[in-house]
């Protein structure tokens, strides 16, 4: 038996048709036998039951493999990924094995465990992204490590990953846990572009007074050019859609929006990195007001319900602010990977990184065409920069909530026009004697600058 897989999940199922359908022969195993079963039978109407085996526990598993081992991990983030590869060494999983954990873990887990397992077998991260979809007929494929092993699973994981432009979207996109960083801030990304679209669709739908199906249409026309991406299509497919009464499907549906973890963590390291991300910030934070609004927290803030304005949006001028967000959203992704990758010496190849996004994943689009060509054409595209700055400020004007368009708008203006943080060092200096620096780069305090005889109390 070549690879084995544990998890059978929704990843871990697609994922497993997908490898013997292009040719792996596999050992699966899920503690839920039924999930076994439900895999098994998928294969018989595939016809390749042949090349998969379903085990009923992790010993078998480790036994039908053929040192050198490989083994995927779909399991759920968290201790779940340590008991099963605590089961695994005592099965007799040992040096020279690579264990590859495909789930959404915490980078930081990755590489914790690494320096774990590193006398046990070689420890790798992958993050994969696409959904069920993605996982059975091409994801994208971010992995990340030099462990002995890959050149086993390479040649797999090209083979079932998407492609585009017939290069795969599978890649080791730099050491260590780094391909689980790039996922995550892939889902920071997600989480904002899909917050963008929907503050987009609120804009035309309560600010100009548009049905869902009229705002499916324009994102179907804006889909029809190179603002096409698979999360304006879900969302153009998702308002064309009515119940039996004609009702939209958006209206039967609550505002209050989950979330796993990634999107939380996304901007949790771009904090403590110290590196912008406002709009992937801005997107998970409108996911937590999204659970705050009715809650007895809210009613202390005793925000009452308030009238808005409608307002009249020039269509062009709202797809060139969508557009020029959408590649910010992207910036500010790409620079946190950027910045991680220095502060922890991964080597991360951005090319490689954008070559996963081109397809299969949640966030590919056409537009990272334009991307992948380098982000500084970004800076040159000043009618789209004028048009969110005109966008924004109309949008505000209806009273609406808009967090990450506004974030967006704050960021492009934040790097580019005059700062304010002379009068913030002022303020802290001032209360606290934390120094300032002039202009010369000198540091020094307020009192060496002016006389300061007595302070405000
Ligand atoms: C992907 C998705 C996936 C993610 C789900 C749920 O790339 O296929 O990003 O990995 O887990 O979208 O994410 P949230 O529950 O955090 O919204």
């Amino acid at each position: 038996m070549q690879v084995a897989l544990v998890g059978l999940g929704v990843m871990g199922k697609n994922l497993a048709l997908n490898l013997i359908e292009k040719g792996m022969t596999l050992v699966a195993y899920d503690k839920n036998p039924d999930a076994g079963a439900e895999l098994l039978s998928c294969a018989q109407s595939l016809g390749v039951e042949e090349r998969l085996h379903i085990v009923s526990d992790l010993g078998d598993m480790v036994r039908r493999l053929e040192p050198p081992r490989s083994v995927l991990l779909l399991v759920p983030a968290g201790e779940l990924v340590d008991a099963v590869c605590n089961e695994l060494i005592e099965a007799g999983v040992s040096k020279g094995d690579i264990i590859v954990d495909c789930g959404n873990s915490n980078y930081k887990d990755g590489i914790a465990r690494k320096l774990k397992y590193q006398n046990k077998f070689e420890f790798a991260t992958m993050g994969i992204s696409g959904g069920a979809e993605g996982a059975r007929h091409g994801p994208a494929m971010m992995a990340s490590g030099s462990e002995g092993g890959w050149e086993r699973l390479v040649p797999w994981f090209e083979k079932v990953a998407a492609s585009y432009n017939s290069e795969s979207c599978f890649a080791r996109v730099g050491q260590s846990a780094s391909g689980h960083f790039v996922k995550m801030v892939h889902n920071g990304i997600e989480y904002a572009l899909m917050q963008l679209i929907a503050e987009v669709y609120h804009l035309l739908r309560i600010g100009t007074g548009r049905s869902p199906k009229e705002v499916a249409e324009i994102f179907e026309s804006w889909s029809e050019g190179e603002l096409n991406s698979y999360l304006l299509s879900i969302s153009r497919h998702i308002l064309s859609l009515e119940d039996s009464n004609q009702t939209p499907l958006v209206d039967l549906i609550d505002n209050k929006v989950g979330a796993k973890g990634t999107g939380l963590w996304t901007a949790q390291n771009a904090l403590e990195l110290g590196i912008a991300v406002p709009s992937l910030v801005a997107a998970v934070q409108a996911r937590h007001l999204t659970n705050t609004i009715s809650t007895l927290a809210a009613k202390e803030m005793t925000y009452q319900a308030k009238e808005t304005q409608k307002i009249d949006i020039d269509l062009e001028e709202l797809k060139s602010a969508f557009y020029f967000a959408s590649l910010l959203c992207y910036r500010q992704g790409l620079a946190l990977i950027k910045g991680a990758s220095r502060s922890h010496q991964w080597k991360v190849d951005l090319a490689k990184t954008l070559q996963t996004w081109r397809a299969g994943c949640i966030i590919r689009a056409d537009y990272l065409d334009d991307i992948a060509k380098g982000v500084d054409f970004i800076d040159t595209l000043e009618n789209e920069a004028k048009a969110l700055r005109s966008i924004t400020g109309q949008a505000i004007q209806t009273g609406l909530a808009f967090p990450v368009l506004a974030s967006t708008q704050t960021y492009i203006a934040t790097l580019s026009t005059p700062s304010n943080g002379h009068l913030v060092q002022a303020q802290r200096d001032y209360f606290g004697e934390h120094g300032i620096k002039t202009h010369s780069g000198e540091t020094s305090h307020l009192t060496d600058l002016v006389d300061l005889p007595e302070k405000v109390r």
